[in-house]
């Protein structure tokens, strides 16, 4: 229980416990002093220093649930009483975890159909923007009418010591943490978005932080730069016009129109835990109060399955593992792109593990193997696997940094493109775009992806990946209890927060000093001018 170590003024309550040759009117008198004591602290920790933690998360995406489960029921092994709000409650109980789960919305497994990619036009990520905005509406409205959250809303307000909300497509939940009055920290299982840097005060730097919806690593030309400042901004304030309010409609329907808004309430938020890391995505000017993550999701390695353990073992060339995801099914490639992969795979000396959702393959090669379900992180970390292909998923790209291997990426929607620009700029990874998947091009990029330098690059990566001086785990805990203890870590929010962006990038000073060196040069020009004319003037006259 090393949360005690941060609580001093629990210490003489547990001391107490221990000294059992007191007197009995000084036990009774210690008592009577321990339950005020814990009375007046009631509001703040638990009994024992435990804190109270709500989840809530609304969005029905499994992999954003990876990121967030972890957390959570690290939480709760910690000796905190967790409640979690989510579309996926757990199978096995867990001590002091208890799930509120959410039905209703289809959850996103396993469902994105490939045809759907065939072709991403260039402003493919202002219709995806669409999406999510019509998702984060849909999962907003039914979390704010489910039983599940009206169970965890019974509590009076200040019950909860922090709440944990996903911040994605909606700031619906804010609405809900304002209600029950307690410090909120924020998770997004994916790179920051557009319109999270603002609320923590962060700066939004388009010279060289791609938007996530982008295809481009922090090294962009001046086109992509171009691109880039225009879809940060223009995502921005689509997020701002479009779904701030849509959300507002919705809490304010909820619990009345004296809440305030939920762009408002974001800014409130006094912790940003995100799933990144500098060595994969790229570093980034981060305030102290957004916490990089990447990785938290990988667990100890377990023992693998038999039958894999044969394959990899026995291996001599090395395996290359395909897989594309928990939410795209494989079975839904065109029959041309899946022969091509096949004929492509024949040709390869290497034995080649698929995540094929169908008991057939037609074709299939003696060193395929397909499997309906596979423990990816324990087949990417052994020593015998040489190349990951993959769709650039963010938790799929971290395990394969976290075990250095290099990944031939295709890229279909969210923010696929941009961990794949991050992986290419790191020497880590190739793109093979969808489109161009077929027998040569899929040989070519696992030949390349074969060769020594990707190799080197991937274990560099994964040196710096795992070389922390504090595992995910531990930093994610140590903060949440200390913006409980703290209540919100009101020190660590910037001013910065409620500054026009106008004002936080300087633009009024710059427009000040640009006046004053237009009155300057006015005035000399002016100045030239009355001097020149007089003395042309006298000229005309003297003539
Ligand atoms: C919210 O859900 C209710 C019931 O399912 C539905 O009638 C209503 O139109 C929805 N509102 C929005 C804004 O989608
Ligand atoms: C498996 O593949 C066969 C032939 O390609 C197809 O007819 C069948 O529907 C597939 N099964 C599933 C479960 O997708
Ligand atoms: C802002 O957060 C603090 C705790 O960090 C909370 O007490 C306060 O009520 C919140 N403000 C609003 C407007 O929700």
């Amino acid at each position: 229980m090393h949360f005690l170590h941060n609580f001093p003024c629990m210490s003489p309550i547990r001391d107490m416990r221990v000294t059992s040759t007191m007197h009995p009117l000084k036990i009774m008198w210690s008592l009577l002093v321990a339950l005020v004591l814990l009375t007046l602290s009631q509001s703040e920790v638990g009994v024992d220093g435990s804190l109270k933690v709500l989840g809530l998360f609304p969005h029905p995406g499994i992999s954003h649930f990876h990121f967030f489960h972890p957390i959570m029921e690290g939480l709760a092994e910690a000796g905190h009483e967790v409640s979690v709000v989510s579309h996926f409650p757990n199978k096995n109980p867990v001590a002091r975890y208890k799930d509120f789960p959410l039905s209703g919305v289809d959850k996103l497994t396993n469902s994105v159909d490939l045809k759907f990619f065939e072709k991403r036009p260039f402003y493919g990520h202002f219709i995806e923007f669409f999406l999510l905005h019509e998702w984060g509406k849909q999962a907003c409205n039914s979390t704010l009418r489910s039983d599940a959250l009206h169970q965890v809303m019974k509590r009076r307000p200040g019950y909860y010591d922090v709440i944990i909300v996903e911040q994605f497509n909606t700031d619906c939940m804010m609405g809900v943490a304002h209600q029950l009055q307690a410090p909120v920290i924020a998770l997004s299982s994916c790179v920051m978005m557009p319109w999270h840097y603002e609320r923590m005060g962060a700066p939004l730097i388009p010279s060289h932080v791609p938007a996530l919806f982008m295809a481009q690593s922090q090294n962009m030309d001046f086109g992509g730069r171009l691109a880039n400042w225009f879809s940060t901004h223009a995502l921005n304030w689509m997020y701002k016009l479009l779904s701030v309010p849509t959300a507002d409609a919705l809490v304010q329907y909820k619990f009345g129109h004296d809440v305030p808004s939920v762009g408002e309430l974001a800014k409130n938020t006094s912790l940003f835990f995100v799933n990144q890391h500098y060595s994969l995505s790229g570093p980034k000017p981060l305030p102290p109060n957004v916490i990089e993550l990447g990785g938290i999701h990988i667990q100890k390695s377990k023992p693998l399955p038999a039958d894999l353990q044969r394959i990899l073992d026995s291996a001599e060339e090395g395996v290359i593992l395909i897989s594309w995801g928990s939410m795209i099914r494989a079975n839904s490639l065109s029959d041309a792109k899946r022969d091509g992969i096949v004929r492509a795979v024949a040709r390869l000396k290497q034995q080649v593990i698929w995540k094929w959702e169908n008991e057939t393959l037609p074709n299939k090669p003696a060193n395929m193997h397909i499997m309906n379900w596979l423990p990816q992180r324990d087949i990417l970390c052994h020593p015998n696997v040489k190349v990951f292909m993959s769709h650039g998923g963010l938790m799929g790209s971290s395990e394969a940094a976290y075990c250095g291997v290099p990944v031939v990426a295709t890229p279909m929607y969210g923010d696929q493109f941009v961990n794949t620009a991050a992986m290419v700029q790191r020497g880590m990874g190739i793109i093979l775009h969808f489109e161009d998947i077929g027998e040569n091009t899929v040989m070519r990029s696992l030949k390349r992806a074969l060769e020594k330098k990707y190799y080197e690059a991937a274990k560099a990566v994964s040196h710096a990946y795992n070389h922390r001086p504090q595992q995910a785990l531990q930093t994610a805990l140590w903060w949440v209890e200390h913006v409980a203890h703290t209540n919100g870590a009101p020190l660590l929010k910037s001013s910065a927060v409620e500054m026009s962006r106008f004002v936080y990038y300087s633009l009024d000073v710059y427009a000040f000093l640009l006046a004053v060196i237009a009155i300057i040069i006015g005035s000399w020009v002016w100045l030239i001018r009355r001097i020149c004319g007089s003395k042309a003037a006298k000229k005309t006259k003297q003539d």
